[in-house]
């Protein structure tokens, strides 16, 4: 089988490369890569190339996510987020290849404190949101076999992520302060990739799966409690900080203002990820865990 990976480079993108390479021929794609088109700018391009290659399964792990310059630059977004999804979706029903896509907890608005369920209804309060939750309903409305997962605080041990920023800023400031009223889970890059593989290899079998599901490690924090488990982790590792974990400071949302709004709720629901294809989610601290070992090894 031919698998057609865009936005390996990413986080997600990366694990991809990894995670989908027991499953068949993987073509993978960045903005820069030559031949071929895989840069979300150019649709008609973009076309081409899953013409060309023909794949099976194409995987889509590009997306603009930076988050606040999104604010300034909703059309750019609005293509790379919507409209190159809904090209991909195309050309996917057009092949009868299945597409992988994925999304995010931002299309909510955060209300409440229940975790979201798929079928809740979306109220996106960024132009990041929103533009995601527009590339979801167009492949949703496009009639090709796909896959939507939705996750959320996503990291990896490669390039930067919030830990290593609260490990930096701990060893350098003496005080740090962090927001405590925005609540989720903190999901790796490596089991987003692993899960991605597993539920391609049942869509392969059982096509009925197609459809949207909520991908997030099990358990919930705040982005405080986040930050205290990874200080804790370091100082039980014997890392020299000048900001302790009974001395970081948990503050309001507000104390941050930035351009795009964030939900204080993003906790989601995994039953029906779990359910349809038979998984258990691990909780949150694990995977940090593990992210924390291998970059303090590496220190
Ligand atoms: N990160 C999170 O916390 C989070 C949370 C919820 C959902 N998600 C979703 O999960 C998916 C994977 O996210 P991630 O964390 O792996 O994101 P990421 O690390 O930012 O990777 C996104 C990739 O898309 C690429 N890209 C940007 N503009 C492009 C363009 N015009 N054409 C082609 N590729 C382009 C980026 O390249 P450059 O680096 O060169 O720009 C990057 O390699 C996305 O759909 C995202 O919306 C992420």
């Amino acid at each position: 089988m031919k698998i057609l990976l865009f936005g390996k480079s990413g986080q997600v993108g990366w694990e991809l490369q990894r995670s989908l390479a027991v499953l068949g021929d993987v073509i993978a794609l960045d903005v820069t890569s030559g031949d071929v088109c895989g840069d979300f700018t150019k649709l008609q391009e973009l076309a081409a190339t899953v013409r060309q290659i023909r794949p099976g399964v194409i995987v889509n792990a590009a997306a603009h996510t930076a988050v606040d310059k999104a604010e300034s630059e909703p059309e750019l977004v609005r293509a790379i987020n919507a409209l190159a999804p809904e090209v991909l979706a195309q050309e996917a029903k057009a092949i009868g290849a299945w597409l992988v896509h994925y999304s995010t907890d931002y299309v909510f608005d955060g209300s409440g404190e229940k975790p979201w369920r798929e079928d809740d209804v979306a109220g996106p309060l960024s132009i990041y949101g929103a533009t995601k939750r527009e590339g979801e309903q167009a492949i949703q409305q496009s009639g090709c076999n796909h896959l939507i997962f939705r996750t959320s605080w996503v990291y990896a041990a490669r390039g930067g992520n919030f830990a290593k920023t609260m490990l930096r800023l701990a060893s350098e400031r003496e005080r740090l302060t962090v927001i405590n009223d925005q609540v989720g889970a903190p999901t790796g890059a490596d089991l987003i990739a692993d899960i991605t593989a597993h539920a391609i290899r049942i869509a392969q079998l059982h096509p009925q799966v197609s459809g949207l599901y909520h991908l997030v490690a099990s358990g919930e924090t705040s982005w405080y409690g986040y930050a205290r488990f990874v200080l804790d982790f370091a100082c039980n590792a014997g890392v020299n900080l000048k900001v302790t974990p009974d001395n970081l400071v948990p503050v309001a949302t507000t104390a941050f203002p930035t351009p795009a709004r964030r939900p204080h709720n993003s906790r989601l629901d995994t039953n029906k990820l779990q359910s349809t294809f038979n998984l258990q989610m691990p909780p949150w601290q694990s995977g940090v865990a593990r992210m924390l070992t291998e970059i303090l090894e590496k220190q």
